[in-house]
């Protein structure tokens, strides 16, 4: 969420400075303070500065403090009218009562990130139009029930992450309206069955994830179009296990994570028909041979389990796109391991101790346009990466040291990197140190002469990843001037 909007900040202030735009003036004068559109970010500040009013300061509905030592929000220190509000990573210990009085009816955002707060802000209760709270990391502890009351008639999202409550969150029953709750990072909360049972239509997103369960909240039994469930970190026996799985509504479940829970097999999934995006990562699964999964899958982490080959299960999932197998004890990967995984776009097997990898030990992954396999026992370059077919390609095969770079290259490679030309590119070096593009364009180097390379193919092109940095700042530039224009357009 605060990635893409900073992505959209830098953006529209990149765009601002190539319109000049007219006689507005942003309502905080601090260097580090910048107004793009109809919002402000401000960062590294340890107070907030005077707030500029009057005719010509700039509206602003987002303000967004980010990384500084803002410990108190007062009276009047923000622009009046926001709808969003950010502060990440401030000690914030105090928003006086007051402070957002000025924007009352149109705040619906409020985010505070890494902050000091002791307990939810008094100022909440000024606020008409509050639909979205997001609290990560503060030492909060005792929730204010007269705050809790006022803005659970209205909120639909509510995220209380690592901020020490504990026990039985009984005043969640004030909260009638809510699609998304979470609650993870706490440690052992009590989900109130009446809670789960009032909210079983609207739920769509629950996050429990590290709140110390060791069984099901049985209200989970009535929810009845929950979307999202996240579960990680809590240990649960595989008795708890099954029962989530018979769960009936959970048929409509997309998206389910049991990272960290302790699971010792893979389970029948199968009755998840509509999943999408499983996440089974650090657990003790070491058995290829079990388990179902359902079909629909498209996006499936096993990472950090046991596994010594590839689940069997996960090779006849044929819309998978994104694969993780990382951090497992994968050895070997025999000819036509991924043969049905022909939409496989991401493809993780980096950090197993794999040592053998049949000539077409990759054929069928047409799609393929991430693969990572490094910190693997590999000796030298698989002859089997020839299979990979989508014309644009990262293989990222870093942090193997003894990864030999020979000048007599296979002809299958030559004939596969002459054909991606420059469109192909590499992570990692051979142990020579030659970083494998180079290889790959240029030849190996010749032992004994570290300076000089040595060209095997004359058909290839120069330099493909520099001219893929140099193309890629073009187009960002581009797309800056194409919006400028947009933007002169409008004036
Ligand atoms: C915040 O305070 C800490 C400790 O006083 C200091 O190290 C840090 O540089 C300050 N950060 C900013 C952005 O002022
Ligand atoms: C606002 O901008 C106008 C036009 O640029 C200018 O004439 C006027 O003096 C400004 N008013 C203030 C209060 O700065
Ligand atoms: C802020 O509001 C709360 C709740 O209404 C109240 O208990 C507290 O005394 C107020 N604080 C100040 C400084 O007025
Ligand atoms: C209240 O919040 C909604 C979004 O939930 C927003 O669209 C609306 O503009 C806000 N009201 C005001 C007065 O800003
Ligand atoms: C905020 O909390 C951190 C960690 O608990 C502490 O180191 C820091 O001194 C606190 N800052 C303020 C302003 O209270
Ligand atoms: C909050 O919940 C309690 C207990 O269920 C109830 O008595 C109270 O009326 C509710 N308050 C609001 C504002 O809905
Ligand atoms: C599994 O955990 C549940 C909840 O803690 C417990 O009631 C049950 O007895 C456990 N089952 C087994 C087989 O250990
Ligand atoms: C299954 O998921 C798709 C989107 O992924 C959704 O459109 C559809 O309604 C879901 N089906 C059920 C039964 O929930
Ligand atoms: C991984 O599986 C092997 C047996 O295949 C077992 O000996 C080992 O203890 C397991 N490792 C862990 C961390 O459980
Ligand atoms: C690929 O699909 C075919 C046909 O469904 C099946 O016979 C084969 O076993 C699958 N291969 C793998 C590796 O799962
Ligand atoms: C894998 O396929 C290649 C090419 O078809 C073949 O030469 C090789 O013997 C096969 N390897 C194994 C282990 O079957
Ligand atoms: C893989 O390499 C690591 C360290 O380089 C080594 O400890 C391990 O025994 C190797 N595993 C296999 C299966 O060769």
């Amino acid at each position: 969420m605060e990635l893409t909007r900073n992505l959209l900040v830098l953006m529209c202030i990149g765009v601002a400075c190539v319109v000049h735009s007219t006689a507005q003036i942003c309502p905080y004068k601090a260097e580090t303070c910048q107004c793009a559109g109809d919002f402000v970010e401000c960062s590294g500040l340890r107070d907030i500065p005077p707030v500029i009013t009057g005719t010509n300061v700039t509206r602003i509905k987002t303000a967004s403090f980010v990384r500084g030592n803002i410990t108190t929000v007062t009276k009047n220190s923000l622009p009046q009218g926001l709808q969003e509000l950010y502060f990440s990573n401030q000690p914030l210990v105090q928003i006086d009562n007051n402070s957002l009085d000025n924007s009352a009816d149109s705040l619906y955002f409020i985010e505070i990130t890494q902050a000091n707060l002791t307990a939810l802000p008094a100022a909440l209760l000024k606020l008409t139009n509050l639909s979205i709270l997001y609290i990560d990391g503060s030492p909060i502890q005792k929730l204010d029930l007269a705050v809790l009351q006022h803005i659970g008639i209205k909120l639909t999202e509510l995220h209380l992450k690592n901020v020490g409550i504990t026990g039985n969150v009984d005043w969640l029953s004030n909260f009638s309206v809510l699609r998304i709750l979470d609650l993870s990072e706490n440690n052992r909360i009590i989900v109130p069955d009446t809670f789960l049972s009032s909210v079983r239509s609207t739920l769509r997103e629950l996050s429990l994830a590290s709140v110390g369960l060791t069984a099901l909240p049985p209200g989970l039994l009535s929810l009845d179009n929950l979307d999202k469930l996240d579960l990680s970190g809590n240990k649960m026996n595989s008795s708890e296990i099954n029962k989530l799985l018979a769960i009936p509504s959970l048929s409509k479940l997309s998206s389910l994570s049991l990272n960290s829970v302790g699971l010792e097999h893979t389970f029948n999934f199968s009755s998840l028909k509509n999943l999408t995006t499983l996440d089974l990562e650090n657990n003790n699964i070491s058995n290829p041979n079990e388990g179902l999964l359902p079909p629909s899958l498209s996006s499936l982490s096993l990472a950090a389990n046991n596994l010594t080959s590839i689940a069997t299960v996960v090779l006849g999932l044929t819309n998978l796109y994104r694969l993780d197998l990382s951090h497992n004890q994968i050895t070997t990967i025999p000819n036509a391991t991924f043969a049905n995984l022909t939409r496989l776009t991401k493809l993780y097997l980096n950090n197993n101790p794999i040592k053998t990898i049949s000539a077409r030990g990759f054929s069928g992954l047409v799609s393929l346009d991430y693969f990572y396999i490094g910190f693997t026992n590999l000796t030298e370059i698989p002859v089997a990466l020839s299979d990979l077919s989508n014309p644009t390609l990262h293989i990222n095969i870093e942090g193997i040291p003894a990864l030999s770079c020979p000048c007599q290259r296979s002809q299958e490679l030559d004939t596969w990197f002459s054909k991606h030309n420059s469109s192909l590119f590499f992570t990692g070096y051979c142990s020579s140190s030659q970083s494998l593009d180079r290889y790959f364009v240029q030849g190996c180097i010749i032992p004994s002469e570290t300076t000089t390379t040595v060209p095997i193919s004359s058909t290839k092109g120069t330099g493909n990843a520099p001219v893929l940095e140099i193309s890629s700042s073009c187009t960002f530039v581009s797309l800056l001037l194409f919006l400028s224009q947009i933007f002169a357009g409008l004036y």
